[in-house]
Formats: structure tokens, sequence, C-alpha cells
């Protein structure tokens, strides 16, 4: 199967996540079916969806006519077989329970054609514990998505041990025909990339309040007025390669960012430990200082940040407009 034979997919899962993949899949001219558990469930997901293609028109992306017909194409079920059963791609978007994700995969395994492709949204979860459920786990895949998928680009494809280099490609070709930017990670892990990261974020912030540095208000607020700005421009390697004088090297070993090791908090999502010494932190910092600046080989580091900085004014601009 590749990517441009996909015209039909299920969505199994209508929730939060489920009914935006559904809204993007359909703008994109796909026919979706959408499975949940309940017709409540499905009345929920129909209203939500309704919803965003009513802000996708607002925002001049979408017109009512591509809504009459995006909509046209989304059909409902509480039935997995007749959801799954003439399908080229399931996107999964279940609850985050390793039983729950192995009992559905158990079912997609036995419903949909041997030749789909089972996506899992899974935010933290190992495919390699997934797949294990099915007849077929060179077919299955972690596809995560970041809220709400049908607008932000963001896409880790996360193959399991046994996942097949031909359903990681097809997977990556389509979330590009989707207009996503996949990422497709190396190995395994919990968390994957971005919620592994996200779970620093949150690991500090727990630690400042329970420390009485800041409330939650001021963290935000703090947060969304600085490091937020320049991370919707570009990524943490970037920011720190740009921003410090001695480079990413200064950013990761001598600025000491890992100043709150000794009161450190689990994290929402499990996770191996960050580097505790000096040593590895240094050796890390060199690998990760060798790759971007061969990322930024032959670049103009002073016009990028003059692009940095009227992109700035441009979001402030935006954020200004509210
Ligand atoms: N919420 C997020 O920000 C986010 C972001 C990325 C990925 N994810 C992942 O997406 C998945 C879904 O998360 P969500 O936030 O949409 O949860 P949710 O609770 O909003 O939706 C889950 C849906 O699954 C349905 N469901 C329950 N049992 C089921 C079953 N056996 N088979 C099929 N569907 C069943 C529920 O009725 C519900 O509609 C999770 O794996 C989660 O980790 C969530």
């Amino acid at each position: 199967m590749s990517a441009s034979d996909i015209s039909k997919v299920a969505c199994v899962g209508g929730g939060t996540i489920g009914f935006s993949w559904a809204v993007l899949f359909a703008q994109h001219g796909l026919q979706v079916n959408i499975y949940d558990i309940s017709q409540a469930a499905l009345d929920w997901t129909m209203r939500e969806i309704g919803s965003a293609y009513s802000t996708l028109v607002e925002a001049g992306l979408m017109t009512e006519a591509d809504v009459a017909a995006a909509q046209s194409r989304i059909a409902i079920t509480t039935d997995l077989a007749a959801a799954v059963n003439d399908v080229d791609f399931v996107q999964e978007s279940g609850p985050e329970r390793y039983r729950i994700k192995r009992e559905i995969y158990r079912e997609l395994d036995q419903l949909a054609h041997p030749d789909a492709i089972l996506a899992s949204s899974t935010s933290a979860m190992l495919m390699t514990e997934i797949q294990a459920a099915t007849t077929r786990p060179e077919r299955c895949v972690v596809a995560h998505p970041y809220n709400p998928p049908h607008i932000v680009p963001s896409v880790e494809i996360v193959p399991g041990e046994a996942t097949s280099a031909e359903t990681v490609e097809a997977t990556r070709d389509f979330m590009t025909r989707m207009g996503r930017a996949p990422v497709v990670a190396r190995k395994e892990c919990r968390g994957h990339i971005v919620n592994h990261m996200q779970a620093a974020i949150y690991r500090e912030a727990l630690w400042l309040v329970g420390n009485g540095v800041a409330t939650v208000d001021e963290i935000d607020l703090a947060f969304k007025t600085g490091p937020g700005l320049r991370l919707a421009l570009m990524g943490p390697f970037a920011v720190g390669m740009l921003t410090s004088p001695g480079g990413l090297q200064d950013t990761f070993v001598d600025r000491k960012l890992d100043h709150s090791q000794e009161d450190d908090i689990p994290s929402r999502v499990e996770r191996e430990a960050p580097p505790r010494t000096p040593e590895l932190a240094r050796e890390w910092a060199k690998i990760c200082t060798a790759q971007m600046e061969a990322a930024l080989m032959g670049s103009d580091r002073e016009q990028i940040k003059r692009w940095r900085d009227r992109k700035l004014l441009q979001i402030l601009e935006v954020i200004a407009s509210d």
C-alpha cells in the first residue's frame, strides 16, 4: 500500500483527537468512517466536527461548499467491522491504556483489510507493546499528532520493533499528503519526542510552584510572553544556538540548566532519566552542537536573527489583535 492509494480511512475513537483527525482527512478529500462505542459519543463527535469546520470557514480556509462536501464524506457507526472492513488506513485514537489499545488492535487485526495500516495516536506508549496483539505487526505504527491535529502540523511517526520500513514510509507520505509535518523517530521512547520534552517543562513548572517561586498564572505569563514566542518560530536547539554567546555548549552545560535535579519530580509521561552528570551532559552537548552546526552550515546567523525578530513582531501583532 502506498500513500497515494489511501482514499478511505477509519477513525477509531471519535474523542478529542479522533474527531480532529476526521476533520483533517475529510477536508483532504478522503472518505472517513468514524467508530466510537456509543451513539452519545458519536453525537458529540459530530458536534465538534461542525464547530471545527465553522472555525475553518471563519478563518477563510474553507468555503461553506467545501464544508458540505467534507461532511458528506464522513460516516459514523458503532459497528467496528463496518467502520474498518474496506479502509486503507486506520487512525486509532482510543483511551490511553495498554489493555484497551491491545484489545482494539486485536479486533482491528480481525476486521480490517490485511493490507490496511493500523496507526495509533498514542501520546506515550510503545508500538512494540501494542503490535504484539496482532498477526500483522509490520502494518502497525504510531502516528502521534499534537492537539488539534486538523490545525497543528506535527505528527511523530514511531515504528515498533516489528513495523516494516514500507509502513513507516507510507505513513510518512500519507501525512505529508494531509499537509502535516511528519518526523520519524529513530527509536522508540515513552512519550516519543514531543511529550518527552513537554514532560520536562511540566516537571520544572511543578518544581517552581512547589518551591514557591511563582504561581501558575505567573509561570504561564512569563512563559507565553518569553520562550513561547520564540518556540513558535524555531526549535529549542536553534533558539539555543542563536541566543548564547557560546552556542549550544554554553546553553546546555555552562549555564547549568539542570539546577533542580535534587528535587526532581516524576513526570506525567514516564521516561528515561536525563543526563545527571556534567560529563555526560558535556558529551551529549557536543553531539547536539555538531548536528546543529551541520544544519546551519552556510547560513548567515545575523540574517536568521533579523528574520526571527521580524517574525516575533508579527506574532506580537497577531496576539494584540485579539
Ligand atoms: N488529548 C490530547 O491532547 C492528545 C494529543 C495527542 C494524542 N492523544 C492520544 O489520542 C488518544 C485519544 O485521546 P483523546 O484525548 O482523544 O481521548 P478522549 O477520551 O477524548 O477520546 C477517546 C475516545 O475513545 C472512545 N473509546 C473508548 N473505548 C473505546 C474502544 N474500546 N474503542 C474505540 N474507542 C473507544 C471514547 O468513547 C472516546 O470518544 C490517546 O491515545 C491519547 O494519548 C491525545
